[in-house]
């Protein structure tokens, strides 16, 4: 008997969604992914706003337009681009329709799996074990042992720049984990 080319006990949803993911790391990473540890090395931090920093990029792999985007997003959405060593993080559109100074680092802190952002329950929910995090990207179900990483996202040009977050982490008043 020839057998269903998916697996029947691997949630579906989760598990393309998990490879979509994985290919759109996959795809657009892979150049800024071999590029980063390079140029962090020679550019020095304290060089600049910029030092460590990446360009977000979208799916196509394009530098993201943040007239563009903000164009066609609404206050609220959380949209996903690709970050600091090809991490895809999440693009956060405030209230009054501006890009917040931050990104939210879409890893799960449990296994890795990249956390969608369901809006109607105002939440990351993670579709692999359950764990939850805030608006802000703060767990707020385990099993996740933290909060989603963040960086920090900085308008240059109408492109935005992320650039590592290693100060205090707002939501909880403590030192970043992952830095
Ligand atoms: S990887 Fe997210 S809950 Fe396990």
């Amino acid at each position: 008997m020839a057998q269903a080319s998916g697996n029947p006990d691997v949630p579906s949803m989760g598990r393309r969604q998990f490879m979509n993911l994985l290919t759109f790391g996959a795809v657009t990473g892979t150049a800024l992914g071999a590029l980063y540890p390079v140029v962090k090395y020679f550019i020095p931090p304290s060089s600049g706003a910029a030092g460590g920093g990446v360009t977000a990029k979208d799916a196509l792999g394009n530098d993201v337009s943040v007239s563009q985007f903000l164009g066609s997003h609404n206050a609220g959405d959380r949209v996903l681009a690709q970050g600091l060593k090809g991490d895809p993080t999440y693009l956060v559109v405030d209230q009054d329709k501006t890009l917040t100074n931050y990104g939210i680092n879409a890893v799960c802190t449990h296994l890795g799996c990249v956390v969608p952002w369901n809006a109607s329950e105002n939440k990351f929910m993670c579709p692999c074990h359950g764990s939850q995090y805030n608006s802000e990207g703060k767990v707020v179900r385990g099993p996740a042992p933290l909060s989603l990483a963040l960086a920090h996202a900085t308008e240059v040009d109408d492109k935005v720049v992320f650039t590592p977050w290693t100060e205090t982490d707002f939501r909880t008043g403590e030192n970043p984990w992952w830095s």
